[in-house]
């Protein structure tokens, strides 16, 4: 029997990335596969703190690839990165083999490169939408720079502790918590730093978030030390960029998503922000800060575009008074972009299965 690449490639889905659940190829550390005669050259990238990981990995490839019927050589050709993130102190870091977040089945971020693009209301937006597919969701607000979440909800109150964990608040059975309620906004900036890493470990030890399918996070802008300290934190399973239209924004979302793809965390898609405006009166939509380039971006990296959100008027009144929630509810356009995207994204991280 011939192997191809593509029988490889599934065959290889049975090597569990060493000490997790999840398997090397949807890690999408499985590079290229080129297979000839029965000789099969592999190559894996692999960003690992723990040195044993790329040996453990090389010999569970070559283990599994020998195996197949008509191979007679394996040559596996791994590159190794070490994450070069200071790591947190150590007794404040979760052990890698500890799980985090107990009860929650899969984590994912919302980041984007650049702040005030409305990664904030895409999160928010994401989480109501997943929630609308039947499945069990929190939001958890980790941009301690500018907490989102009791803006967005018109939350100001505390959540409540028992049983010495936090309850996260309720609006209409999808979970919320945010930074905002740990660290009082008055906090001058300069003690913020260090109350970032604290708060976050407050945040994945003390919050009881009960049985959740997906925990969508807000992570704060940018790809700096901090961002790169709670994606690992938090273990995530995947991540959604949002972008404006412009270049500039387009040139951070790079960024973010070269990011993520060091700590092989998963890009599940970019989000096109205010990607057109959409006249509240006669529902003509105009291109006014270009169109098309996060499309192109999205297939150079080779990810999914998951929508062109319009810059709608309704959400930015919403913002200011009232629930921008029911502001993407009630309106069409907003209500089925958000809905595909929880449909994509659901099925990419395997919550629903795909059509
Ligand atoms: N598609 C849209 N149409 C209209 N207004 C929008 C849209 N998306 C976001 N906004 C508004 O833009 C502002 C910024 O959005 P948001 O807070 O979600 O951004 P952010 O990226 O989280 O910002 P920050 O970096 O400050 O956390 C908000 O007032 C929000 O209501
Ligand atoms: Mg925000």
């Amino acid at each position: 029997m011939t192997q191809t690449k593509d029988t490889i490639l599934e065959a290889l889905k049975s090597v569990k990335f060493p000490g997790l659940s999840r398997d090397i190829v949807s890690f999408g550390i499985v590079k290229d596969i080129i297979t000839k005669d029965g000789v099969v050259n592999v190559f894996v990238d692999v960003a690992a703190r723990d040195e044993s990981v790329p040996g453990k990995i090389e010999d569970e490839v070559a283990r599994t690839v020998r195996a197949l019927p008509g191979v007679k050589e394996v040559q596996v050709h791994m590159k190794w990165t070490q994450p070069s993130s200071a790591p947190a102190s150590p007794h404040s870091r979760p052990e890698p083999s500890e799980p985090v977040l107990p009860g929650v089945r899969t984590k994912i971020a919302v980041a984007s490169g650049k702040g005030g693009v409305g990664k904030s209301t895409v999160a928010a937006g994401l989480a109501l939408m997943l929630q609308k597919l039947g499945l069990e969701v929190g939001l958890a607000d980790f941009d301690i720079y500018g907490p989102s979440v009791p803006t967005l909800f018109g939350i100001h109150e505390k959540p409540r502790v028992f049983d010495n964990k936090i309850l996260p608040l309720d609006r209409n059975g999808l979970k919320l918590m945010s930074m905002g309620f740990l660290v009082e906004p008055e906090t001058p900036m300069i003690w913020r730093g260090p109350m970032v890493h604290q708060a976050a470990d407050q945040f994945l030890r003390d919050v009881n978030w009960g049985e959740l399918d997906v925990l969508v996070v807000d992570l704060p802008p940018g790809t700096g030390d901090a961002q790169m300290t709670l994606s690992q934190r938090i273990q995530l399973d995947g991540a959604v960029i949002v972008s404006t239209p412009q270049d500039l924004a387009l040139i951070d979302a790079r960024k973010g998503v070269a990011m993520f793809q060091k700590m092989n965390v998963p890009i599940l898609g970019i989000v096109e922000n205010m990607s057109s405006f959409l006249c509240p009166h006669c529902n003509h939509e105009s291109h006014i800060f270009g169109h098309g380039g996060a499309e192109a971006e999205a297939r150079r990296l080779g990810v999914p575009l998951l929508a062109e959100l319009p810059l709608v008027p309704q959400l930015v009144a919403a913002a200011d008074s009232g629930d921008p929630l029911m502001a993407i509810e009630t309106h069409d356009v907003l209500s089925a972009a958000f809905q595909n995207m929880a449909e994509s994204v659901a099925q990419r991280i395997g919550l629903i299965a795909a059509q």
